[in-house]
This record gives C-alpha cells, structure tokens and sequence, in this order.
C-alpha cells in the first residue's frame, strides 16, 4: 500500500443531550489521540447522518451547536485538530455519491444497523438511510484517514468502509483508497445506567438520575453519584470479583476512566471499601472533572457567533485536504470539466 499520513477522523450524530457516556466512550478518548501528536486528527458533527430519519430544523441545529460545544469543553482544540460539521464540507457528500456505485446492493442488506432501524418497515425507510455507511465511508477516505476510533457497533462499518476502499482501488486499478483501521473502545470505557448496571447510559432514559449528563454542574453531578445504584457488599481487591455486580463494575469503570487509571490500579486502591466510603471519592472526583466541561459547555452554548466562527474556519480547513482528494477521485473516475 502507499504511504499514507497518519490521520484520525471520527464523528458522532448531533441528536442532543450529551452524556458522561459520550463523554468517557468518544470525547475523551479523541482528546487523547489529539494530545497524542501522533496524528492529524479530524473530528466531525454528522448532520448529513442525523438527517436519514426524520429531524425538526431548529432542534438539528441547536443540537449540532450543542455537540461542537462538547466537543470543545471536553478538549478537541479545534486549532491542534480540524472540528467541523459535515455539511458543511461539500466533498463529503460529493464522495459519497461515488461511493453509492462502488458498493453493492448485497452489501448494505447485510448490514445489521440498517436491519435494526428499518425494521419491518424498510419499504418506508429513506434511501439515505440505506446508504448510510456509504457517506460514513466517504467521511473517512475523504481524508485518507488511517485510523478510526468507534464504539464496537460500528465495526460492521468500518468493515465496509474497507470492502469499499478495496474494491474502488481494484475496479480502477490504482492504490488510492487506505485500508483503513479500526480502533475499537474497549468494555471499561461503556458507561452503564446509574440505576441499573445492565443498560447503558442514555439520554432516553426517562429518569434524569440515571445518568450524568455533560452540562450538569458539579453539585449535581456529586449528588447522582451519592444515589447511584449500588449492593451491600464491601468493594473486591480485584475486578474479577466485580463479576455479577454490574452497579459496582460500572462504578469502577467511571473511576478508573475520569482518573485515567487501569481498574486494576483502581481495585488495588478501592478493595474492601465500603460504598459509604467509595461514593464521596468518585463524587468528589466526577464533580471535579465533569463539572468545569459542562460550565465550560454551558458558555460556548451562549455564544452561537464564536461556535459558527470556529466551524467556518475548521471548513477551511478540511477543505485543503478534502478537495484534492476528490480531484483526483473525479479524475480516476473520468470526470472531466471541473477545471481541476
Ligand atoms: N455512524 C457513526 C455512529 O453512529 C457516526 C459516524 C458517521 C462516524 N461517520 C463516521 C464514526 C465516520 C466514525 C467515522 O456512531
């Protein structure tokens, strides 16, 4: 394969009510890579994705400012990485086209989140639905990039996004396409509800107190801690001993994923406390952490003009590597007359 410059692209759909699971799932983990310096990295808000089912104009646009708030106080600085909205970089859309001829009809079938949303109603689903992973393949070669952080139900993707890649590169006999790799986010990163271990945190969760969301402050947030979900037992010296005990795994898992410590490091710590005296800690350290990202959040929100300035410019950006890219895409294709 050629060379290819190490870049990192993820994105997430802005659908509103952001969460400590994004947060330690997604956000966390792409500052990361970010403050790594290993990568170019890329991070995106996908509107274009959002609107494959039905969304109301006004709440797509709040909650896609929402998300480059979150983005923001969670730590993508959005001068060391390119932060953009996907709409508003044409060549994502214009290689999703092209991409909507490389992959097959058979393939898209297959794909178990098409199964899930359309359901049985798929002779009403939209097309764009359907092609879907086309436009997530787009967002991704469209960069070049080589790395994707995603959580595991989107591996399937991800696998597609490389059959695509393959098959382009095979039908018009070149080496343009990278074969891009998955970074999958490991179990300890899955935040689970705050009342019930077994179901992951999320914003439809009718209680508030089941989850933590990023704009809370920081009395609430030690407060949902102190009323967490837990069992009588004293805490295990080991994570294996959590087996069976889902409220305190996850608990653990928080603590381990806010401190950015290993749940072994943790056990070796917490073992054989009990929640009387564990909770104040991850209160006390979740409220510590959580609660200036969502005042952090709470300010970009008040201020819509400094959000668009950011995304105009993180635009400009993406466009210098996205519009030669294409170029030389239409060219490989025999597109001509575009004067490039
Ligand atoms: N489909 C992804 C999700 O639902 C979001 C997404 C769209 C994405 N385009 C992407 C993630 C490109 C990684 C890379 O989570």
């Amino acid at each position: 394969m050629a060379d290819f410059t190490p870049r990192v692209f993820s994105g997430m759909q802005p659908s509103g009510d952001l969460h400590l699971g994004n947060y330690l799932g997604a956000m966390k983990r792409w500052v990361d890579m970010q403050n790594a310096g290993t990568h170019e990295t890329v991070y995106c808000m996908v509107d274009l994705h959002a609107i494959t089912v039905w969304q109301d104009p006004k709440a797509l646009a709040a909650a896609t400012r929402e998300l480059c708030a979150g983005y923001i106080a969670a730590g993508i600085d959005p001068e060391r990485s390119i932060l953009i909205n996907q709409s508003a970089v044409p060549e994502h859309a214009q290689l999703a086209w092209v991409f909507n001829c490389v992959a097959r009809m058979g393939w898209m079938q297959r794909m178990t989140q098409w199964k899930d949303k359309a359901g049985k109603n798929a002779q009403n689903a939209s097309l764009g639905l359907f092609a879907y992973p086309a436009l997530m393949a787009a967002d991704i070669l469209v960069y070049h990039a080589t790395h994707v952080p995603v959580g595991d139900d989107q591996k399937q993707h991800l696998e597609l996004t490389r059959d695509i890649a393959i098959k382009f590169n095979h039908d018009f006999g070149v080496d343009f396409f990278p074969e891009t790799e998955p970074v999958i986010e490991g179990a300890a990163t899955r935040v689970m509800s705050l009342r019930d271990g077994s179901k992951k945190m999320s914003k439809s969760d009718p209680s508030d107190m089941s989850r933590i969301n990023m704009t809370d402050d920081a009395d609430a947030i030690a407060n949902k801690i102190r009323k967490a979900r837990t069992d009588p037992e004293p805490l295990p010296s080991e994570y294996v001993g959590l087996a069976g005990r889902p409220e305190a795994r996850n608990l653990v898992n928080i603590m381990a994923a806010l401190s950015g410590r290993s749940v072994d490091q943790v056990m070796s710590d917490v073992g054989g406390m009990q929640f009387g005296q564990f909770k104040p800690q991850l209160a006390e350290l979740a409220a510590e952490t959580m609660g200036p990202i969502g005042a952090e959040m709470s300010r970009l929100m008040d201020d819509q003009a400094e959000i668009d300035r950011i995304l105009a410019r993180g635009a400009e950006r993406a466009r210098e590597i996205t519009a030669p890219i294409l170029a030389k895409t239409y060219e490989i294709v025999g597109m001509v007359g575009s004067g490039a």
